[in-house]
């Protein structure tokens, strides 16, 4: 009988997967502890050594099943997938895999610890559920912390296996030792209460071992905290160093004080409202049919609020929805000025803007958000008919002249509500006077 090919990117090899680490992580445990204290309580480390033994040639069995991808393609040939296995990791998981009983019987039982080698590879599982979502900050500084307790754990069974210290009292109080004696030397603690046998050159040596392992450990956790700390929010850190970089260009091209905070407010409004990064910023980089479903789906907020859209053909939303570029104005912004030659027009997403005439003293209208403006210049071919003012942050959506005008010309019901809106604003001026 033949087994099914597995996915390799399926939900069931992911649980395997994950079993085998938890059995990584018991073999990393108990092996080092077998050669130790073995021989006192030989049936209970046999029946350990057995299971970890047994997951492990499942999982070779289940890995010479699996599929495997080649740039993102499943391949699923059994002689392909094979031949990828032993040249790649086969052999470190069979030297895992086997039993002690057959270390023991060529009389080299320290080989047991080859056993440990399976935890390198199986500990790439947590990519995997990396892109399920998990802050990868916080798995690298677990799997950090994962490391860093298995060795002081093989640095402690070493130095016990070299009779380091005394096993009075049993082998838990023994091990407790062994492990104090391993963390007051890697973090270069060094009570010195418990030594090395001062005429013992193999003690001694190991214990210089772990001395120069510790300074170096030292090092490597710092320097791995701090950048970890600094990634944990990367997209703030970012934000916040362009913020830095922008502000100190401002300042040295002496831009005045008021501009500065107006610059600031800006950005604060952007990480408030879209944690930092402009759409169009984000969006550049992507191929054209996923932007459109991400601005599709961006934009569905300005589709429902204008009514304008309301029942407009799906093509429609989708061709203006594909031209529009998000903008942000502050309070007291002017968007469009009077007299000034169009080139866009404006639908509201968030926030309100007033209509007012040239000098700003008189308000015609307020608009707010699913409301559009700036079609009058464009529709009629003349100037901007009035000055626009925002009244508070407005996040607005633009339309360029020529989007604008290709649309118009495609679908002219569409074409027909704005310019009965235009020639209604229009007449409302006149009347105006
Ligand atoms: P436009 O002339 O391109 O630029 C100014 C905009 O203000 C204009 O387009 C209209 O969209 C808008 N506008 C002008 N008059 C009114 C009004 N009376 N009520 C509402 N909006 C107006």
């Amino acid at each position: 009988m033949q087994l099914k090919i597995i996915a390799h990117d399926g939900r069931g090899r992911l649980g395997w997967d994950l079993a085998v680490l938890s059995a990584a992580v018991v073999a990393a445990i108990h092996t080092p502890l077998s050669l130790v204290f073995g021989s006192a309580n030989e049936a209970a480390f046999r029946s350990t050594d057995a299971a970890v033994s047994a997951v492990f040639f499942l999982d070779i069995l289940l890995n010479f099943n699996t599929s495997y991808a080649e740039k993102r393609k499943p391949i699923a040939d059994r002689k392909l997938i094979a031949a990828r296995y032993l040249r790649g990791s086969f052999w470190i998981d069979l030297l895992a895999a086997l039993p002690f009983a057959v270390f023991d019987a060529v009389g080299a039982p320290l080989l047991r610890l080859t056993r440990i080698l399976k935890v390198f590879g199986s500990l790439r599982v947590l990519g995997r559920i990396r892109r399920l979502g998990t802050n990868p900050s916080l798995l690298r500084m677990a799997t950090m912390v994962f490391w860093l307790i298995l060795a002081a754990h093989l640095i402690a069974c070493g130095f016990l296996y070299i009779g380091g210290v005394s096993t009075e009292g049993g082998p838990g109080i023994a091990y407790l030792r062994a492990l104090y004696w391993t963390v007051t030397t890697v973090a270069t603690i060094g009570y010195g209460d418990i030594t090395p046998d001062r005429n013992n050159p193999v003690q001694l040596i190991y214990t210089i071992v772990t001395e120069l392992i510790g300074v170096g450990m030292f090092g490597f956790i710092i320097g791995n905290i701090s950048t970890m700390i600094a990634n944990l929010d990367l997209a703030k850190t970012q934000h916040r160093a362009k913020i830095e970089e922008i502000s100190a260009y401002l300042k040295e091209r002496a831009i005045p004080r008021e501009l500065r905070k107006r610059i600031s407010d800006y950005y604060d409004y952007l990480w408030e409202s879209r944690r930092g990064q402009g759409e169009n910023s984000i969006l550049g980089e992507l191929p054209l049919s996923l932007k459109t479903q991400v601005s599709m789906f961006l934009n569905k907020d300005i589709i429902e609020k204008v009514p304008l859209f309301k029942g407009a053909s799906p093509l429609l939303i989708e061709d203006i929805v594909t031209n529009l570029r998000a903008v942000v104005y502050l309070p007291g912004d002017s968007i469009v000025r009077k007299g000034e030659l169009g080139e866009d027009m404006f639908f509201i997403s968030q926030g309100s803007v007033h209509v007012v005439s040239e000098d700003g003293k008189t308000v015609y209208a307020t608009l707010g958000a699913g409301s559009f403006f700036g079609e009058m210049a464009l529709i009629l071919s003349s100037p901007r008919t009035a000055t626009i003012v925002a009244v508070d942050y407005c996040d607005l959506y633009t339309l360029r002249k020529a989007a604008f005008e290709r649309i118009l010309k495609r679908y002219p019901d569409f074409a027909e509500s704005i310019r009965r809106m235009a020639e209604e604003r229009r007449k409302e001026n006149e009347e105006r006077g």
